[in-house]
Order: structure tokens, then sequence, then C-alpha cells
């Protein structure tokens, strides 16, 4: 229509001859602005991913941008089931570990690529009390609560309500978890959207609402290997950490209640350092949490969404920076990785082969009254975002 009303203007200004010559170019520059809008658009794909044991089917969304970023979800757990983004050399590549097929996930899954809720991380003895009445979580982690429950959000079945692409793509996920499940008050409903840019930079926003009060502590457990080759430990990454103050742990990984000065720690990632350099130290923090394994109080909690932490790799330059408005950040070295999890194409994985950069509320805040709440009532919102942005350096 456009074209068609350029040309009628231009057949009354011009002659015969020329305005032909002006059709030709508008056609001309406006396919090349259409080509330039599909260039430039991140698109998505669903195809269907299995069925789980119980019966239900399990769909895949792929993200994929004009830079070399693509990013698989499935409905089961949300899961990023694969995530590639180009090395130094551009070469795109799998930087985050994961199984082949539904199957594994259903079995034997230690949160891989996992949306992890109600509550990410630990409930000293799955216990907390609200307005005076205790609630009791299952203890899946010795005498205590992990990651929301043995089955949490991240055996459970999500629904797609919105797949789109454009200058963005976007998927939205939903989950209902009833009163009581996992032994948490309140339906709460929740949406953890995804968003792929052309920036490779893959936001995660965190929303939720409850009908009764209750906690929320929502995260995302990808295990990253920014080196692309899953037999390598990760030891050799470089860190930061945007943290003047760590939350120190006992023997099971119960916060103290204390936050600790990392100056002159293993834990100081205020400038990049190897994870690799003092992981070994006979430090008593280390030695608790079998490597890292820790929560860092992050700084200017104030500004919000800030950054928090960086991974580089100095072989294939992959650096990851990890923005936040949460408090707190869990760097994890996989430490519990032991050569027993199938790789995708033969071979296991080992000891400290990928690391989680999980930003949260610090570990049992529901019964720590000196840490920020992390308690919602019936007509609040419980938003935060969360970004992994990929570059190479
Ligand atoms: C979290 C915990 C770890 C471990 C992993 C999964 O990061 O803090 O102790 O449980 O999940 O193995």
């Amino acid at each position: 229509m456009n074209l068609l009303k350029r040309c009628i203007y231009g057949f009354s200004i011009i002659t015969l001859a020329s305005m032909n010559v002006q059709c030709k170019s508008d056609k001309k520059s406006e396919q090349a602005s259409q080509d330039a809008t599909t260039a430039e658009a991140v698109t998505i794909e669903k195809s269907a991913y299995g069925t789980t044991p119980k019966g239900d089917k399990i769909d895949s969304y792929k993200l994929k941008n004009q830079k070399g970023m693509e990013v698989d979800i499935m409905t089961y757990g949300g899961i990023i089931t694969s995530l590639k983004v180009p090395n130094k050399d551009g070469k795109s590549e799998e930087v985050v570990i994961g199984f082949n097929n539904l199957e594994q996930y259903t079995k034997d899954n230690p949160y891989f690529g996992a949306l992890i809720g109600r509550y990410g991380n630990r409930i000293a003895k799955g216990k907390f009390t609200l307005d005076g009445k205790e609630y009791q979580l299952a203890k899946n982690n010795g005498e205590n609560a992990l990651h929301g429950g043995p089955e949490g959000f991240h055996r459970v079945v999500w629904t797609a309500v919105e797949a789109k692409g454009g200058d963005v793509a976007t998927l939205k996920l939903k989950y209902v978890s009833k009163d009581m499940e996992e032994g948490y008050p309140g339906n709460l409903t929740v949406f953890v959207t995804y968003t792929l840019n052309n920036e490779n930079a893959l936001d995660v926003l965190y929303e939720a609402t409850t009908d009764k009060k209750t906690v929320v502590n929502l995260t995302q457990h990808s295990y990253f290997n920014l080196s692309a080759d899953f037999k390598k430990p990760i030891l050799n990454d470089e860190i930061v950490i945007d943290a003047d103050k760590l939350v120190p742990v006992d023997a099971n990984l119960i916060p103290t209640g204390q936050l600790t000065d990392v100056t002159n720690t293993p834990f100081d990632f205020r400038k990049p350092k190897a994870i690799g350099k003092e992981i070994e130290a006979k430090d008593d923090q280390l030695i608790k949490g079998k490597g890292y394994d820790h929560c860092w109080v992050l700084n200017n909690q104030d500004k919000g969404y800030r950054f928090a932490a960086s991974a580089y790799d100095p072989t294939t330059g992959r650096f990851l920076e990890v923005f936040t408005d949460q408090p707190g950040i869990q760097l994890y070295t996989g430490n519990f990785l032991d050569g027993t999890l199938p790789m995708r194409d033969g071979g296991t994985y080992a000891h400290r082969t990928g690391l989680c950069l999980e930003t949260q509320h610090y570990p049992d805040s529901p019964n720590q009254k000196s840490f920020p709440s992390t308690v919602l009532n019936p007509g609040e919102n419980y938003k935060t975002k969360t970004t992994f942005k990929f570059s190479v350096k």
C-alpha cells in the first residue's frame, strides 16, 4: 500500500519513465528494510520433547538469535536443556550441562538447568514458622529441606502461556503450586519468563502471587562450562563476585547467622580469580562446602538490578556476566558431580565440570530474623529479574 501511494505521488510530479525507476528503487529499499527486520529477528520454535513416566507430554522451545546464541527450554521443570554461545572465533557451542533425553531428567537430576522453587537453597530441619504456625517440609538433604523439596518446581510440568519471537524471543511459563504442596502454605501462582535478545543476553523474570502468607525464593540452576569441553573441570574459570561479605555455613551448609568479611579469604572474588586457585585451601568454609557451595552477600543492594558476578574462560574467551536485583548469589562448583551421570554423547560428568551462579535470597532466611525477608503476603507481587549475558574477550 505504501509503495502504491508513493508510486501515485511520484506519478503526479515526475515523468512516467522516472516514476518507473523510482518505484523500482522503492521496491529495493522496502525489500532491504524487510531483510533487515528478518535478519534481526529472534525466533522461537516449538517441538515435542517426550512423555514423562506419568504420561505428561513435554514440549521444548528453541529461542535463537542472529548472534549465534540459542537456548532450548522444556516445559518439564522449566529446564534449560541446551545453551549455545560463540567463542572468541565465533564458533557457537554448548555451554551448559545436560542430558540427551527426558527420561534421565525424570530419574536422577541434581537440578541440571532447572527452575528452583518454592524455596531455593536450604531451610534448616525443613521447618519454619509463619504467624505462630509451624510448617514442616520434607527433609531431602540430610536433616534439611533443599530447593523446594523432592519434586519442587524442577520436577513439575509448566505450561507455556506465551511463546513469541520478534526483536526478542519470549517464553513465559506458568505453574500453580497448590496450598501445602511440598509443605508450603498458600496457592502460589508462578510465572517465569525467559527472554533472549540479540545482545546474547538471556533474561529470567520470576513473578508470583499467593492467597496465603508463604515464603518464596526462586532461582535458576544451570551448570555452566564455558569451555564447552565437559570433560574439563571449571577450575580455570576466572570469577568475579561483587560481594564484600559471605553467608558462612555450618557442617550441614546451614547459615550460622553471621555475615563475614571476605577480605584475605578464598572467598574474595572482588577481583578476577581462578576458581581453582584456592579451592583446596585448608579453609573451614571450603572444607564444609567441599569446595565453593556458598551464598555471597551482594554489594549495592539498594541499587536493585545491578552487576552481581561474572565467569571468564581464558581458553575460549567466553565471558558470562550475571545481573540481578537479588541480595545474594550462590556459587556452586559442582562438588557433588562424581562421574555417575551421563553426558550427552557418552562419558560421564566428572567432579567440578560445571558451575552454578544461583541468584537468590540467603539460605534459611525463613528462620534467620536478621536476613532480608522472603515472606510473600496475599496482595503482594513477587517480581525479580536475573540476566545471563554472554560475550567474548
Ligand atoms: C545447590 C546446593 C548444593 C547442591 C546442588 C545440587 O547448589 O547448594 O549443595 O545440592 O545444589 O547438587
